[in-house]
C-alpha cells in the first residue's frame, strides 16, 4: 500500500538475462504497476508480457470484487503495455487512457489503436477526475520514448513517472548499495541521451509538491526527496557528480592494463578522492558508462589495431558519444607497435562531445612501458590532480 488509495501491483523478474536486450539484471528487475482506488478505479500501466496472468491476479485481489474504470498506458514499450489486450479481455469495458502517439504504437505492437471502444486520448497538462482526486498528465517525450507522459495525484502529492526515477533490480532483494548506483547505470544507459528531454520535464514538475514517486521499474521513492530529484538534475545537465578520476582502457597483451594501473596508483598515491578502473572487454559495459558519466575526469587507454584504435574501446565511445557525454577532462593513452594512431582514432570518435578539454600530450607506450612512458604517465597524473 502506497497511500490508503493507491495500492503497488508491479511484478518481480528473476528469469531475464537482459533487460532491453542488452543490461544485465544480476538482481533481476521489477514492472511496476498501481491501482488507484477512488470513486473511479484507475491502473496504471501493466507489466512485461510474462507476468499477466499474476499481475492480473494481484490486480483483481487489490479490487475486492470492483472493476477498473480506466487503465492509464503512461509508456509503450512493451515491458509495460504488453498486457493491455489481456486487461481488455478481462475488463472490457475499462476506458484506456494515453496519448495520441501512444495509441499509434498499440495499433503497431498489438493491433489496434484502440478507436473502436472507451478510449481517452489526453495530451500535456490533461486532467482526469477520479472522484476525490483528479489526475493531470505532464508529457515526457523521450523520457523514455515520445508517447510518455507522467501522472500527477495533487490529493496525495504522488508523481507517477513512467521509466524516470527507476532502477535495476527486483523487489524482493535488499539493495544494499542504496538507489543511486543502479539507478545511475539505468538512466545514463537508457535516457542518458535526453538530457535535456529530462530537464524540460523537471521545469515542468518544478512547482509540485510531490512526496511520492512511483516510477515503473525499482523501489517507491519516499519523502525526502531531495537525492533523487538532485541526481536527476546532476546527470541530465551532464554535470560532475563526483570528484575522481575514471580510467577505462583495453589491453591485448597486458601493458596498457599496466599503464592504466600504474596511473591508477599514482592518483592515489596524490590523494585523488575516487580513482575508478575498467577493462573494457571484461567489465560490464554499461557500469563503465555510468562512471564516465559520473566522474569529472576519464581517461581512456588503448591500443592501436588495424591502423585504428581497439574494438571494444571503440564501442565504449559510441556509447558515450551517442549519450551526449560533455563537460568533462580527458586523458588520452596509446599503445602501438610499429605506428600508433590510437590517440588519433580517440580524439576523432570524440570530436563531436561539447566541452570537452583535452590534457596534452596524449601519452604515448611503444609496445611496453619504458622510462619515457612512465615519466608521461606521471606528468599525466600530475595534470589530472592540477
Ligand atoms: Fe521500462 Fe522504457 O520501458
Amino acid at each position: 500500500m502506497i497511500t490508503p488509495d493507491i495500492r503497488y501491483i508491479g511484478v518481480n523478474d528473476h528469469d531475464l538475462d537482459l533487460f532491453e536486450g542488452q543490461y544485465i539484471v544480476p538482481d533481476g528487475m521489477a514492472y511496476n504497476s498501481y491501482l488507484i482506488l477512488d470513486e473511479k478505479t484507475a491502473v496504471l500501466d501493466s507489466v512485461d508480457a510474462r507476468f499477466g496472468e499474476a499481475w492480473l491476479a494481484r490486480l483483481a485481489a487489490e479490487l475486492q470484487g470492483r472493476r477498473p474504470d480506466y487503465l492509464i498506458v503512461q509508456h509503450m514499450e512493451p515491458d509495460h503495455s504488453a498486457n493491455i489486450m489481456r486487461f481488455l479481455e478481462t475488463y472490457p469495458e475499462a476506458t484506456v487512457v494515453s496519448s495520441a502517439k501512444a495509441f499509434q504504437m498499440m495499433k503497431n505492437f498489438y493491433g489496434s489503436d484502440l478507436s473502436d471502444r472507451p478510449r481517452l486520448v489526453v495530451g500535456d497538462r490533461s486532467t482526469l477526475s477520479l472522484g476525490r482526486r483528479t489526475l493531470t498528465f505532464f508529457t515526457a517525450p523521450m523520457v523514455h520514448w515520445p508517447e510518455v507522459f507522467f501522472t500527477w495525484d495533487e490529493a496525495d502529492g504522488v508523481l507517477f513517472s513512467a521509466d524516470a526515477f527507476g532502477k535495476f533490480g527486483a523487489l524482493d532483494r535488499e539493495d544494499p548499495e542504496g538507489w543511486a548506483c543502479e539507478a545511475r547505470r539505468y538512466y545514463f544507459g537508457i535516457v542518458g541521451k535526453y538530457g535535456s528531454q529530462v530537464q524540460a520535464v523537471l521545469k515542468k514538475l518544478a512547482g509540485l509538491d510531490i512526496r511520492t514517486i512511483c516510477p515503473l521499474h525499482g523501489p517507491v521513492l519516499e519523502s525526502p526527496l531531495t537525492e533523487y530529484l538532485e541526481a536527476y538534475q546532476t546527470w541530465s545537465s551532464y554535470g560532475v557528480e563526483s570528484e575522481g578520476v575514471v580510467i577505462n582502457y583495453t589491453s591485448v597483451y597486458g601493458h596498457t592494463a599496466e599503464a592504466a594501473e600504474l596511473l591508477a596508483q599514482l592518483l592515489r598515491d596524490k590523494g585523488c578522492p575516487k580513482v575508478a578502473v575498467n577493462d573494457l572487454a571484461r567489465c560490464d559495459m554499461p557500469e563503465a558508462v555510468e562512471d564516465t558519466f559520473r566522474y569529472g575526469k576519464a581517461v581512456f587507454a588503448t591500443t592501436t589495431y588495424n591502423a585504428d584504435i581497439f574494438p571494444f574501446m571503440k564501442t565504449f565511445l559510441e556509447h558515450l558519444t551517442e549519450r551526449n557525454w560533455q563537460n568533462r577532462t580527458v586523458g588520452l593513452i596509446e599503445n602501438g607497435s610499429w605506428a600508433p594512431t590510437a590517440a588519433k582514432g580517440m580524439r576523432t570518435l570524440l570530436e563531436g562531445c561539447k566541452n570537452l578539454t583535452f590534457l596534452e600530450p596524449a601519452v604515448r607506450i611503444n609496445s611496453a612501458l619504458d622510462t619515457q612512458s612512465r615519466a608521461a604517465l606521471e606528468a599525466l597524473a600530475e595534470a589530472l590532480m592540477a
